[in-house]
């Protein structure tokens, strides 16, 4: 009985082997072959940061649709193939290693956070497969141990240039003298952030008089920020997202700390004011890529077919979502190939490439040199304070 039983999996496994061979043999090097070219898009569709997978992948659809109306790319439909990475680097990477080897994709966009970009720059390394995060800012990402690493690139500007821009934007605007840095310690984003603001804040001649830490989900702040309240610092840098910002912005405010908060990109998204509160975020202050109130004529015109396409007002993500998209195409169609090697050289030579949230020409680093501005909220509304050229 035992034997019969053997090798009727011995019989099982053969069978499904010589599938998977047949599959391997037949299938071609890419999927895009027919009238569609399928571009990966992993993101973070649910869970923590859910709000930012939805703008960004809304700024990327846009982009192709638009490309598609006017004839499309190479000849051909350009598709965004969605992969949810639950906003977890560990699902970050099986998002990647599906959208590579099930969907055969020759290019991934994507992911938001930096620590999701990250945890799948191995996998498109070892397939040689270019990744192009629109939003993850964190410098590793491109470079890793002073080595550019191939196969990763983005369209958006690096932690070290938004991290000196609020440090002084402290020190000339707020005229702050001390800080403050809080940070999330489980984001490689927030751990970088905090490098280079306090870098550049010393620099500056100010005295970062505490270090204090929480973890994403964390709900109670009330404790460390008690202990932040008697440091008595002229302002505190939070370098985090949405649901953790709004929450300790409310319990700060109710704890009686008045002075200016300060952050970067990951605090822009309506649900900040959501859950702190507009007076809360009064006197708060963060660097972004852009603003819809740019009269920037780009600028202008993507805000309102953005608005025709979903109905609500483009934030940061969605212009660089856009943008991404925009680069992707102008890779492909200079590649004239789907080919991801010959799409990953295409990217590389990327130059003079007019988009919405500024201009790219990608340095030695795969890393675009562009603008920032600081965002000051306004009784619950962010209002344009000022452009920051690098
Ligand atoms: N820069 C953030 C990161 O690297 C992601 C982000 C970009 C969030 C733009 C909001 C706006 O993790």
């Amino acid at each position: 009985m035992a034997k019969k039983g053997f090798s009727f999996i011995g019989l099982l496994l053969t069978v499904a082997m010589s599938g998977f061979m047949l599959a391997g043999c037949g299938s071609t090097p890419s999927a895009n072959d027919s009238k569609e070219i399928k571009i990966g898009g992993n993101f973070e569709l649910t869970g923590g940061v859910a709000n930012f997978g939805k703008m960004t992948t809304n700024g990327i659809q846009l982009a192709f649709k638009e490309a598609n109306a006017s004839g499309g790319v190479l000849g051909k439909q350009i598709k965004l193939i969605l992969a949810d990475n639950k906003s977890e680097p560990s699902e970050a990477t099986n998002a990647i290693t599906k959208l590579i080897t099930q969907d055969k994709v020759p290019l991934v966009m994507g992911p938001v956070a930096s620590s999701n970009v990250l945890a799948t720059l191995q996998v498109s390394q070892d397939n040689k497969i270019p990744v192009i995060t629109a939003t993850g800012t964190n410098s590793k990402i491109t470079v890793d141990n002073g080595k550019v690493r191939p196969y990763a690139f983005r369209s958006c500007f690096i932690d070290p240039f938004q991290g000196t821009v609020m440090a002084n934007f402290a020190s000339k605007s707020l005229k702050a003298k001390t800080a403050v840095i809080y940070i999330d310690n489980s984001s490689d984003y927030s751990k970088g952030l905090a490098e280079s603001f306090e870098a550049q804040f010393v620099k500056n001649g100010g005295v970062v008089v505490g270090k204090e830490a929480f973890l994403q989900k964390d709900q109670d702040f009330k404790s460390t920020l008690t202990k932040i309240k008697v440091m008595n610092a002229d302002t505190i840098f939070i370098p985090a997202y949405y649901e953790e910002v709004g929450k300790i912005a409310k319990q700060a405010r109710e704890l009686g700390i008045t002075i200016p908060l300060i952050g970067t990109d990951g605090w822009d998204d309506p649900k900040v004011v959501e859950v702190a509160g507009a007076e809360a975020m009064n006197n708060t202050f963060f660097s972004n890529h852009y603003s819809s109130q740019d009269t920037d004529p780009r600028i202008v015109k993507f805000v309102e077919a953005y608005k025709k396409e979903y109905g609500q007002e483009p934030n940061a993500l969605a212009a660089l979502g856009y943008d991404a998209g925009l680069m992707v195409i102008d890779a492909i169609k200079r590649a004239n190939s789907t080919e991801p090697d010959k799409i990953r050289d295409a990217l590389e030579k990327t130059k003079d490439l007019q988009v919405v949230t500024g201009v790219i020409t990608l340095d030695a680093n795969h890393d675009p040199v562009k603008s920032g501005v600081v965002i000051e909220m306004k009784d619950g509304k962010q209002t344009f304070k000022e452009k920051i050229n690098p």
